[in-house]
């Protein structure tokens, strides 16, 4: 099964980079989020790093028109109808997950698959909600979703066998490394990583470092990428918490209790890069 016109729910962080992943190995995107101007900024941005990219030799001239010409944002919700794959990640709330999966189920032919890029709620109970449960899946990308190569593809109870292997099969098209993991709160990667990004949290709230000295420390000693509270700031610091709250509520182990530096920062509205402010401030 080959899938070219992928509609993609959520111009936030993760539609972002999935919509450049997608478009980058030469898929059609029809971005959707409720408002255009959303999309339109994700397009943009984009863009602008790939004419960077380009200006530095990193990326061969006209990539990014090539990419940014497969990129089509839209505040319509019907557009999707055009689609032969969904991929969403809208807002991490089941309650608009809900809503969003009643009005695709009315809008999408009936063999279309939904992959949700959840991964803090149940897909089980997305599929439950939908006249197409066989065809529910968890479509896992990583931040930046545009750089880094893994997707946990993540069956629901009542994920068809086909629906896996199209979507592992739609993974490896757009040069991704698939992992199949069974539905488990935290599925494999944030079940390592978060508990380190909540630790460092908590090294924090107990003054036992600097927010720089834990990243370098993480980096320097343990050859991490980047530090665990700048991951944090990366990923969205309303998505660690989400993910850490699930890891603690699903399996009631008071090791994954969410560190008060998480809470507080979201309390405050300083969710990480994508508000300016959130381990570090991005606006100094
Ligand atoms: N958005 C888009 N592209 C980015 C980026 C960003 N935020 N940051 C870096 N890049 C791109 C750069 O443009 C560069 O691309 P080219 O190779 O085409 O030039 C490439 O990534 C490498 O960047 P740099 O050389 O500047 O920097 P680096 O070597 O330090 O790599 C990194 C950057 C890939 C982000 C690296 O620091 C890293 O791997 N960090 C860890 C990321 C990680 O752990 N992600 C998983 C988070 S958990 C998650 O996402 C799941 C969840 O549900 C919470």
């Amino acid at each position: 099964m080959e899938f070219n016109k992928i509609g993609l729910l959520g111009a936030g962080t993760m539609g972002q980079g999935i919509a450049w992943a997608l478009a980058a190995a030469g898929k059609e995107v029809i971005i959707y989020d409720i408002k255009e101007e959303f999309c339109q900024k994700a397009v943009a941005v984009i863009g602008k790093s790939l004419a960077k990219a380009e200006e530095k030799g990193k990326a061969p001239a006209g990539t990014k028109d090539a990419v940014v010409s497969r990129l089509k944002p839209t505040g319509n919700f019907d557009d999707l109808a055009a689609a032969d794959f969904i991929i969403e990640c809208v807002f991490e709330r089941m309650d608009i997950k809900k809503d969003v999966y009643t009005r695709l189920d009315k809008l999408l032919k009936p063999e279309i698959i939904i992959a949700t890029n959840t991964s803090s709620l149940s897909i089980t109970e997305i599929a439950a909600i939908t006249d197409r449960p066989d065809k529910i899946i968890g479509m896992h990308f990583f931040n930046p979703a545009n750089v880094m190569k893994l997707i946990e593809v993540i069956p629901a109870a009542q994920t068809s066998e086909e629906t896996v292997e199209a979507v592992m099969e739609l993974s490896k098209a757009i040069g991704k490394k698939p992992v199949k993991v069974k539905e488990g709160p935290g599925f494999v990667v944030n079940r390592i990583l978060l508990p380190g990004m909540n630790e460092a949290a908590f090294i924090l709230y107990e003054g036992l470092a600097s927010v720089e000295d834990i990243d370098n420390a993480m980096k320097m000693g343990a050859g991490w990428p980047m530090g665990p509270l700048t991951l944090c700031d990366l990923v969205g610091v309303d998505i660690a918490l989400a993910v850490c709250n699930t890891l603690f509520t699903e399996t009631g182990d008071p090791k994954y209790r969410p560190a008060p530096p998480l809470k507080q920062l979201v309390r405050a509205g300083w969710l990480g890069i994508k508000t300016g402010k959130g381990f570090y401030d991005y606006n100094k």
